[in-house]
């Protein structure tokens, strides 16, 4: 179902003992909010390390928890990596698969991250699947072809049924970091051809349904202006969820 959704992408930050006051800072913050009336939710994605701080705390606190990545196999000899099975003994609900920065430093193509969401959804785990141009692609026009074949190899093979299940996560690369963060406009542009796009493979009511998330430099002070978009139902955030004040801010900017 189509939520406002706020998740926090720690990345690779943080000590456990830093992770633990952020947890906590968040959740006392979070008992403050009455994030259900609102039809919103909240997510928390720290480092494998740390999921069970937060799995531990998440039953009696208003946050769920999301893995950054995890393998497109079940079991087995792949030294380092974590599985589906692993997160869902941990009570793990949500995984990120592919972003942008597993596809550009660990290699991660259109052909596995089609795996990872299969293996995502077998375990009940559920997708936020990210996608995103980079500055020269946009540079040069082709940010919707981009995002297009993005969705296309890696979401289009799910049945119905399925790819409704899932979240997306709209990331313009050249925004991830940098502090330029897509205009709320451009935001708008690319979530309503996101849509447009579903709509056109599963239908309006599964499109209207899906919930699209914007990321790239979204921080307390832009917030509102990009999730009051029609099509912006929140945010991935990474460096601003760092930050209990600037992470709370985030969440009550809809
Ligand atoms: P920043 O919010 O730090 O730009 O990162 C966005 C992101 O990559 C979230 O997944």
């Amino acid at each position: 179902m189509r939520k406002k959704i706020v998740a926090g992408n720690w990345k690779m930050n943080k000590t456990f003992q830093e992770a633990e006051n952020l947890i906590i800072e968040i959740a006392d913050e979070l008992e403050e909010i009455e994030l259900a009336a609102g039809n919103r939710a909240v997510i928390l994605c720290p480092p494998f390390v740390y999921l069970e701080l937060a799995t531990d705390m998440a039953p009696d606190s208003f946050f769920s928890v999301g893995a950054q990545n995890m393998s497109d196999s079940d079991s087995g000899a792949f030294t380092g990596e974590i599985s589906g099975p692993m997160l869902k003994s941990m009570e793990v609900e949500y995984c990120i698969i592919g972003h942008s920065e597993r596809r550009k430093y660990f290699g991660e193509n259109n052909e596995l991250l089609a795996r990872k969401v299969d293996a995502s959804l077998s375990h009940d785990i559920c997708p936020i699947f990210c996608c995103g141009e980079l500055l020269p692609d946009r540079e040069a026009g082709k940010h919707f072809d981009v995002v297009k074949q993005q969705l296309e190899e890696s979401l289009f093979h799910l049945k119905k049924e399925d790819f409704e299940k899932l979240i997306i996560a709209y990331e313009p690369v050249w925004a991830i970091g940098t502090g330029v963060n897509a205009t709320p406009e451009q935001a708008q542009e690319m979530h309503a051809f996101i849509r447009k796009l579903i709509a056109e493979k599963y239908g309006e009511d599964t499109a209207s349904q899906t919930s699209i998330l914007y990321g790239g430099s979204c921080n307390a002070k832009n917030a509102q202006s990009l999730f009051a978009q029609p099509d912006v139902d929140g945010g991935l955030i990474g460096g601003a969820s760092l930050n209990s004040a600037d992470f709370i801010k985030i969440i009550n900017s809809f």
